[in-house]
């Protein structure tokens, strides 16, 4: 693994020497979860190690717990990935964005596995980092591991959106979850001049990775940041928001209003830098994508909140695209037009957006703070 991230450029010189050292199947449990035929089904070492080994050494996240560790039973399907051990390249990625040097004091956001905050104290030395995690089983689980490896990291239990008051302040923050609202307690954790990472997303978009840096503005701490990556992390407990589902949520198909667009919807969508503008003007809306045997597929916009749904068949070589939409909301004239609105923006890269947390809240802009986009 360290040799495939090293070959592609992955894992920085100064990062090597922590990734040999730490070996990443000691601190993945016993059962993992796999996708199966779109279902996820548990995987046990004891059935299975190659398969088992195999997962926890491919340049890949391994669940280690969905729907906040119900119990595994006889023909179990999970629903939810509540905990996973993050793609090694996504990590590498991470902790040279966050510009540590030893001695410096670490607070990580989501402890999972504890493979993370072994990383960094394998650079950082004994009694520098601290990771709070809110499910207590994994939060035991990685706090034994550590121990019984030989870090010395503090594991809490608790909710990483109040951070650690007691342990602060902080030269950096590394949240391994994602947050929508950015909590304002990491800025306020933070020495001037720290850096605190965050994978931010919305409703509508996977989520990208904000660099942020601390200051003190009139004496009052505030951070400010770019898009600096593209990683895809769960929600912090509370940002959860709501599950969007095609059976509960889709309903009246027979009286949905009809029509017609010729931008095909993986414009707005699948790209990464058109959806991420399209998931700041379209709060409140999921996507779901149903593929059909004969290589079509049906994107579908869901707001759980209202029940507002559209939803638009894409067909191979159809240019056209038939629209249905359905509740209080028309979910895709909303998508169409944040996309209109990306493009006579001169369709903009993910990182010339930027993100300003202050106590009274957060905010976007374009480019410079003074662009500010109003969400
Ligand atoms: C992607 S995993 C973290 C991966 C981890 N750093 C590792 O090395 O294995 C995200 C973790 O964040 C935890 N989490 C979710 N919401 C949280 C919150 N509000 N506070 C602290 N941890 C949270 C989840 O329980 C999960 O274990």
């Amino acid at each position: 693994m360290v040799a495939e991230l090293v070959g592609a450029g992955e894992l920085r010189s100064e990062w090597r020497g922590a990734f040999e050292r730490v070996a990443r199947h000691r601190f993945i449990p016993r059962t993992v979860w796999v996708e199966d035929g779109g279902r996820l089904v548990p995987l046990d070492r004891d059935d299975d190690e190659g398969a088992w080994l195999e997962r926890c050494y491919a340049n890949d996240f391994v669940i280690t717990q969905v729907d906040d560790g119900a119990p595994v039973g006889p023909g179990r399907v999970g629903r939810q990935i509540t905990s996973s051990a993050s793609r090694p390249d996504v990590v590498a990625m991470m902790l040279a964005a966050l510009e540590v040097e030893a001695g410096m004091n670490v607070l990580e956001i989501g402890t999972g596995t504890g493979w993370n905050a072994a990383l960094l104290a394998e650079r950082l030395g004994a009694g520098r980092v601290t990771s709070v995690e809110v499910d207590p089983d994994v939060a035991g689980r990685a706090r034994r591991t550590l121990l019984g490896e030989g870090h010395a990291v503090t594991v809490l239990d608790g909710d990483g959106v109040l951070g650690c008051p007691s342990r602060a302040p902080f030269d950096r923050v590394i949240a391994t979850v994602a947050a929508d609202r950015v909590p304002y307690a990491w800025a306020e954790q933070t020495r001037p001049g720290g850096r605190v990472l965050v994978p931010w997303t919305t409703d509508f978009h996977n989520g990208a990775l904000v660099a942020f840096v601390v200051e003190r503005e009139g004496g009052v701490p505030m951070m400010r940041g770019r898009v600096v990556g593209n990683v895809a992390f769960m929600p912090l407990r509370a940002q959860r928001g709501r599950r969007a589902s095609l059976g509960r949520h889709v309903q009246g198909v027979d009286q949905a209003r009809l029509s017609s667009t010729d931008l095909h919807p993986s414009q707005a969508i699948g790209e990464y830098d058109a959806s991420l503008a399209v998931g700041l003007r379209v709060p409140r809306c999921k996507l779901i994508v149903s593929h059909q045997d004969d290589g079509g597929y049906t994107v579908w916009l869901v707001d759980p909140w209202s029940g507002a749904w559209a939803g638009l068949e894409c067909a191979p070589g159809v240019e056209k695209f038939s629209v249905r939409q359905w509740g209080g909301r028309d979910l895709w004239t909303e998508v169409e037009a944040a996309h209109g609105w990306w493009e006579g923006l001169g369709r903009p890269a993910a990182d010339r957006w930027g993100l300003t947390v202050t106590p009274e809240g957060q905010f976007v802009w374009l480019d410079v703070e003074e662009q500010r986009i109003d969400r």
